[in-house]
């Protein structure tokens, strides 16, 4: 495990996979991670300080990053070159130029790379796809996807998550989610977008504080409410907290995304509008429903169908799990996996260049695709 903060809890995935793998070894830079490192997996690993010493210690073959965004791409080159695996959580890094640097790094040694977009295992994307596949709605034409982020004053407003340096926007850092099931959806990748958005809430809370050596779940509370009540923000915040981004894909297809940290109620709404009808989720857990409309009417919320979301109905353990096994699967017998990196860039390349245009007067942009090396590489593995 390289990074162990809140995200490390998937390490436990790893012995339920059931696939022929240990954890043997852990790396954080703070002696808080390091005892937590000890706490959580036992005494019995290795804990350093890097992952430079755990690539040096020769103890490791594959590694599992989840460390913060800004750290992904330099720790996955290092590992990459090194010839250890890796599991690569997202964003695959948080600049269009860095992800291309990772996907490179590993098509040039062959090192097998995998970045951790669990929410494609998630009940509800696998339920959605599942209805496109079966030629319900007819062909995909347009994808629109809602993000009411409740949980952003606490999630994202109160450590490295709010400083552009760490992320570069939160349409890389939560948005690459969602703009992945986009992409998979309209089975197909963006190639021109446009972003608007701005630091709207949070800004004006001037209330900061430095909470190194805590992590979210110290500070998480459903009673921070409502957002301007919020105290105790990052020091630097200058992430926007509303965006919206507009998308066409290499097929046409044309799809946009909303994101606002500061909703009362946590989840996304996707609708998916094809030839023949469309589709909407009510709710994206386990509990919640797909809904597909397919003859002409006035309103009617019923639908002419529904599917049940499978799955746990808090949290995504189960994708998690999913993702784990698939990764270790994978290195055990080459397994072919489900999850791309290539449409992990795609979601940076997406996302980044959204906010580029975000942040220069919306103007739009074209998403190059990447390098043909790199292309050839993936679609062979
Ligand atoms: N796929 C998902 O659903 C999902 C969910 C949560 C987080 N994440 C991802 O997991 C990553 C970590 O998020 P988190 O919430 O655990 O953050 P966190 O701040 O709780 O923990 C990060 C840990 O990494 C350590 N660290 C910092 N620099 C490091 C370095 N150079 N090398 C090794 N360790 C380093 C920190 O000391 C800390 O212990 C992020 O990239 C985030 O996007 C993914």
């Amino acid at each position: 495990m390289v990074g162990v903060g809140q995200r490390a809890v998937i390490a436990r995935h790893i012995a339920e996979s059931g696939q022929p793998a240990r954890l043997v070894a852990a790396a954080d830079p703070t002696e808080r991670g390091r005892e937590r490192a000890r706490a959580v997996f036992g005494d019995d690993i290795r804990v350093a300080q890097t992952h430079t010493q755990l690539i040096e210690s020769g103890a490791i073959d594959a590694a599992i990053v989840t460390s913060p965004d800004w750290t992904h791409a330099q720790i996955a080159v290092d590992l990459l070159r090194a010839g250890i695996a890796v599991y690569l959580e997202k964003p695959l890094a948080i600049t269009l130029e860095d992800a291309d640097a990772v996907l490179e790094a590993a098509a040039q040694t062959g090192t097998a790379l995998y970045v951790g977009h669990n929410f494609r295992h998630s009940g509800v994307a696998r339920a959605m796809r599942a209805v496109v596949e079966r030629g319900e709605i007819g062909e995909v034409k347009a994808v629109w996807c809602r993000h009411f982020v409740g949980n952003g004053g606490d999630y994202y407003f109160k450590d490295w998550h709010a400083d552009r340096s760490r992320v570069n926007s939160l349409l890389l850092q939560k948005a690459s989610h969602d703009l992945d099931i986009i992409h998979m959806l309209a089975g197909g990748y963006t190639r021109r977008v446009v972003g608007m958005g701005g630091l709207t809430l949070y800004g004006d809370i001037a209330d900061r504080r430095d909470r190194s050596g805590e992590l979210m779940e110290d500070w998480f509370s459903y009673d921070n409410w409502p957002p301007l009540s919020q105290s105790g923000l990052n020091p630097v915040v200058d992430v926007e907290d509303l965006s919206m981004v507009m998308m066409t894909l290499d097929n046409g297809v044309q799809a946009s995304y909303e994101q606002c940290h500061y909703t009362p109620d946590y989840w996304r709404n996707y609708t998916v509008i094809g030839t023949e009808g469309r589709l909407e989720n009510f709710g994206d857990t386990g509990g919640g429903v797909v809904k597909v409309w397919t003859h002409r009417r006035g309103w009617d919320l019923a639908g002419d169908r529904e599917y049940p979301i499978s799955g746990v109905e808090d949290g995504h353990a189960d994708a998690d799990l999913l993702t784990m096994t698939e990764f270790l699967a994978h290195l055990a017998t080459g397994a072919p996996t489900e999850l791309s990196p290539i449409a992990a860039r795609e979601a940076v390349a997406t996302g980044a260049l959204a906010t580029r245009s975000l942040r220069d007067g919306s103007v739009p942009i074209d998403v190059p695709p990447p390098s043909d090396a790199v292309v050839r590489h993936f679609s062979r593995s």
